[in-house]
């Protein structure tokens, strides 16, 4: 038996992770052992998905919590070393995404002397402000076995200097989970509970800090939401970061704009899937929605993701709220981008990385 230990921490990372796992069942002599850091804890951040998506229970929370960044990755840091001193045989550490715990986890490891393999590797927004491209960037560096979702992703690390042997093109395991789990979402109809017209809606999502942490500039937004409630009904699910801040301003929601806590995975991909358009600065859904060929417009100066753009729905908006109403009224006046899917967002980048995972282990 080798033992790798897959890491995951905030929401995002668990629609990645879990076709990995899955797909480790085929290699028996692999023993996946799950860590969760805690970076994300409540009912509707963390567990929902995992019961949602089948993933097993996780053989260790870290139980670290919210923090500021630094405390944050480093009580994460010194947790996970703990857990890698018990775990003096583990052969691989396996982390996914670009938040907190997959940088502090992938530098705990290079230390221990265990290698890493990072799945969604060399995504870059060229934004040094953004915690995520810093926690990109570190963790590509310290890698050994680099997981790219696309070709653009390849070059930016080959730019950096990265050695291409470590490099494999491997598609995007957040579609594989998006794949499995549609037929669900859709028979649920949420957006017939809640009395949201088939294709004839928004679903809107915030929570960057270079969106919502300054109060002006989220009131701004606060009011293209609004306005956009005038053109089609919304719906609004509120990360806690963002429903801190808005109670800051005393937002209490607007006509045709339905404020509600965040959603489980299986209600908000049926309702993506039922949307008319989709208004976010969130990466993942900049994939998901390009899957489901949805309009996408993303309320952000840049993209790590840039294949959403030219080889999906995704449409860059720059980080003036000016801009949601011109271009939501385009995709209402029948302007939408055309449906397509990027190369291999074919549902099998878990069994591909699996596949690579064991043969860098000695597996033929
Ligand atoms: C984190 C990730 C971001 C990812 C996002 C998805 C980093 C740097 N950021 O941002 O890349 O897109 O998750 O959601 O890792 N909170 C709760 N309950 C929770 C978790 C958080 O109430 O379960 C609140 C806390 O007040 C916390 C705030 O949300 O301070 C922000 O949480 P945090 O994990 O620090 O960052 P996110 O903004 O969620």
């Amino acid at each position: 038996m080798s033992e790798i230990i897959c890491v995951v921490g905030a929401r995002p990372n668990f629609m990645k992770m879990a076709p990995i796992l899955t797909a480790l069942k085929t290699h028996p002599w692999i023993r996946p052992l799950l860590i969760h850091t805690g970076q994300h804890y409540d009912e509707a951040m963390s567990r929902v998905f995992f019961t949602e998506l089948g993933l097993p229970v996780p053989d260790r929370n870290l139980e670290i919590g919210s923090d500021v960044h630094g405390k944050q990755t480093g009580r994460i840091m010194i947790a996970f070393d703990a857990l890698l001193e018990e775990r003096a045989k583990a052969r691989l550490v396996v982390v996914v995404g670009d938040v907190n715990s997959t940088m502090a986890c992938a530098l705990v490891a290079v230390k221990r002397g265990v290698p890493v393999a990072h799945v969604e590797a060399g995504l870059r927004s060229r934004d040094r402000t953004m915690p995520e491209e810093i926690n990109r960037i570190v963790t590509d560096t310290v890698s050994d076995l680099l997981f790219a979702t696309s070709p653009d992703a390849i070059e930016n690390l080959a730019q950096e200097g990265i050695d291409r042997g470590k490099i494999h093109l491997v598609g995007n395991p957040m579609i594989d989970t998006l794949k499995v789990h549609l037929p669900a979402a859709r028979a649920r109809t949420p957006h017939v509970r809640l009395g949201l017209p088939p294709k004839g809606y928004a679903v809107v999502t915030l929570h960057r800090p270079s969106n919502v942490d300054d109060p002006a500039g989220l009131g701004r937004i606060l009011e293209a939401i609004s306005g956009l409630g005038r053109l089609l009904p919304v719906l609004f699910p509120i990360h806690p970061r963002t429903r801190e801040r808005m109670a800051r301003l005393g937002f209490q929601g607007a006509p045709g704009v339905t404020l509600c806590e965040p959603l489980g995975y299986l209600d908000f991909l049926g309702l993506m899937d039922q949307a008319k358009l989709v208004l976010t600065d969130s990466g993942g859904i900049q994939e998901e929605t390009t899957a489901l060929g949805v309009p996408c417009l993303t309320l952000r100066a840049n993209t790590e993701r840039p294949i959403t753009i030219t080889e999906g729905t995704n449409r860059l908006l720059g980080d003036d709220p000016a801009a949601v109403l011109p271009a939501a009224s385009a995709i209402l006046g029948g302007d939408a981008p055309p449906e397509r899917s990027p190369r291999l967002w074919d549902g099998k980048a878990g069994e591909r990385i699996a596949a690579v995972l064991a043969k860098s282990m000695g597996d033929d």
